[in-house]
């Protein structure tokens, strides 16, 4: 997708003041550096405040950037991205029935590798299951991205482990002490804060794209009365709001390296921090699958299946399924 002149010239103005947070930028170097005319600038940043920045302008020093509205459009987003691929065709709707729906239709249309779908407000956002994803309007993230691997049809189920690590290395590095319930959930404190939805189309040629779906309870704090006890975000556990976009770029560049790395080196090393960020393995779990089963979680094997201990002493090999800890 090419970007329109004025949104481009508005996203480089951005990055120049973000990346001088401290100081004022003179009109003239502004010109100067973005080849632009002057009228252009004044309208750029007109245009900027109405959006919600906060721009200071002084006569003789210039422009300084004080504030970044909490929005994920490209706008915010492109000058914190250090990916090559992921996000860098950011499609931003205020509302949507569901990104996954949205970024399908988008892959039908032959979007690229990476193109990001995101919504502030999803209206039936879905998780595993059939089940529905309850997401506060503005305060979280949710998104999805198009991706087109280098993986058969029978491996695509390595990509929620892969964003698993992704996502719970993000998080820890942030100081939360995140970990995975296999395969698909992200706990806090004994909470689900985030999910994952992988869902593919294949051929007779193989995997023809996956549809990422992440939803983070980032700022959002209430919940209803059915998920109040099993559910949290990040800012309820940090006692403050985090930034969102700042986020959504630092989960995109990991996602791309754990992406990378999946598709070059293989499954053993995610599944080497799966296993230790668990919040699954040792742990007493009921299975609901095809074939239901409790015990203790044992291990994740050399595929990914949960390898799980009934009382017995029978090992059951669990390829998918819902995973209820029970103690
Ligand atoms: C789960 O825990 O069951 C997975 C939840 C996945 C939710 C995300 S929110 C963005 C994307 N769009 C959807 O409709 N679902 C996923």
């Amino acid at each position: 997708m090419i970007k329109a002149a004025d949104q481009l010239a508005e996203e480089m103005l951005v990055s120049l003041l973000a990346d001088a947070p401290e100081e004022y930028l003179g009109a003239e170097a502004i010109c100067g550096k973005l080849g632009l005319p002057r009228a252009v600038i004044f309208r750029q940043i007109e245009g900027l405040r109405s959006k919600g920045y906060r721009i200071d302008a002084r006569p003789v020093s210039g422009y300084r950037l004080l504030e970044v509205p909490d929005r994920l459009t490209s706008l915010e987003l492109s000058p914190l991205l250090v990916t090559e691929e992921l996000g860098r065709t950011v499609h931003f709707f205020e509302e949507l029935e569901s990104t996954n729906d949205q970024a399908r239709e988008l892959a039908e249309d032959g979007a690229a590798h990476g193109e990001l779908v995101v919504a502030e407000t999803q209206l039936r956002g879905r998780g595993r299951r059939g089940r529905a994803w309850f997401s506060v309007p503005g305060k979280n993230l949710t998104f999805s991205l198009v991706l087109r691997p280098r993986l058969s049809s029978a491996r695509a189920a390595e990509l929620t482990l892969a964003a698993g690590v992704a996502l719970c290395e993000v998080l820890r590095e942030a100081s939360f002490d995140a970990r995975i319930k296999w395969p698909n959930d992200l706990w806090i404190a004994e909470r689900k804060v985030g999910g994952i939805l992988t869902e593919t189309a294949s051929d007779q040629a193989g995997l023809r794209y996956a549809v990422l779906g992440i939803g983070l309870n980032v700022n959002g704090g209430q919940f209803p009365s059915e998920l109040e006890k099993i559910a949290t975000s990040l800012s309820l556990v940090r006692g403050e709001p985090v930034p969102r976009a700042l986020l959504l770029a630092a989960l995109l560049e990991r996602l791309e390296l754990w992406l990378e790395r999946l598709q070059t080196d293989g499954l053993a090393e995610i599944l080497q921090r799966c296993r230790s960020w668990s919040a699954t393995l040792g742990r007493q779990v009921q299975v609901e699958a095809t074939s239901p089963t409790g015990g203790t979680a044992e291990s994740i094997d050399e595929t990914g299946a949960l390898l799980v201990r009934d009382q017995a002493g029978v090992l059951h090999r669990v390829t998918a399924g819902d995973v209820g800890l029970t103690s």
